[in-house]
């Protein structure tokens, strides 16, 4: 069977678990090798398990140097990025008044500093891939319907970090257009995730639980494959996903 993603390399952040798991899952559907990263190894193993040519990379995305080197083996190894879907992230949504810093340094070094270290380690290599035959490659980040608007008390830093991604990934779209690299934000509301179901007070709210529940980490995976297999012409530079029921 032949895939929209055949002969194609992709770097999903965060694969071991949620969404990016979701995701990794769906673009190796499509024919992608998937290079998988996150900390936690085993997981990422029983996942690569199920894919097609996914190999597996343990690293920290706050770790500027590690994720170069990640990546740069991940270019040398599959000779090119063609996709970089940025995951990886982390959420605490205390008051600031009760907020304890170490939770807002992780917000920003995994949401946003992950985000720009792991994006500026690939951009070479998504540059060379564009100008190969598949004439595109793309960055996707998964940020959050925080990211276009603050969602409610408690929800300071996240958002902040994600307002960030938000303004970079703009930044970049005008920046490499010209060179055919695709650069596209994924914004979901309430996913059913690690994220949202622990049962930890400074988790995201998942109270707005409702007759049609909340998005599976499917329904982003989805969005993600729909940006990147669109024809070269046509960039999806932005894609907010709800639950239906959801307001805010
Ligand atoms: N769930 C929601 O309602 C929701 C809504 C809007 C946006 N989002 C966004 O969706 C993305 C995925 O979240 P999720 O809901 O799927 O949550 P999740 O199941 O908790 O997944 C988070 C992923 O990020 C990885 N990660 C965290 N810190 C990392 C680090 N320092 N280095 C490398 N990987 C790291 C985790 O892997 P390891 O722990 O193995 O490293 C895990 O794979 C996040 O960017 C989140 O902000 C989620």
């Amino acid at each position: 069977m032949t895939g929209r993603l055949d002969s194609t390399t992709a770097i999903v952040t965060g694969a071991s678990s949620g969404i990016g798991a979701a995701t990794a899952r769906a673009l190796a559907a499509e024919g992608a090798a998937v290079a998988l990263f996150a900390r936690r190894r085993d997981r990422l193993e029983d996942l690569a398990r199920e894919l097609d040519g996914a190999s597996v990379h343990e690293v920290d995305v706050s770790d500027a140097d590690a994720v170069r080197r990640a990546v740069d083996e991940v270019a040398q190894q599959r000779g090119g990025v063609d996709v970089l879907v940025n995951n990886a992230g982390y959420g605490s949504m205390d008051l600031a008044r009760d907020a304890d810093l170490a939770e807002w340094q992780k917000m920003v070094d995994v949401n946003l500093h992950g985000v720009l270290s792991t994006t500026h380690a690939a951009l070479d290599h998504l540059a060379r891939s564009a100008r190969g035959s598949r004439g595109i490659a793309d960055v996707v980040t998964v940020s959050s319907v925080a990211g276009r608007s603050v969602t409610g008390p408690g929800s300071n830093i996240y958002a902040a970090t994600k307002h960030a991604v938000g303004a970079f990934s703009e930044a970049l779209r005008q920046e490499l257009a010209e060179q055919h690299v695709r650069v596209g934000l994924v914004e979901p509301g309430l996913v059913d995730t690690e994220l949202t179901n622990t049962g930890d007070d400074n988790k995201p709210d998942a109270s707005q639980a409702s007759e049609l529940g909340l998005l599976h980490a499917d329904d982003i995976a989805d969005a993600v494959v729909y940006v990147v297999t669109r024809p070269a012409r046509a960039a999806v530079n932005e894609m907010l996903v709800r639950p239906t029921e959801q307001e805010n």
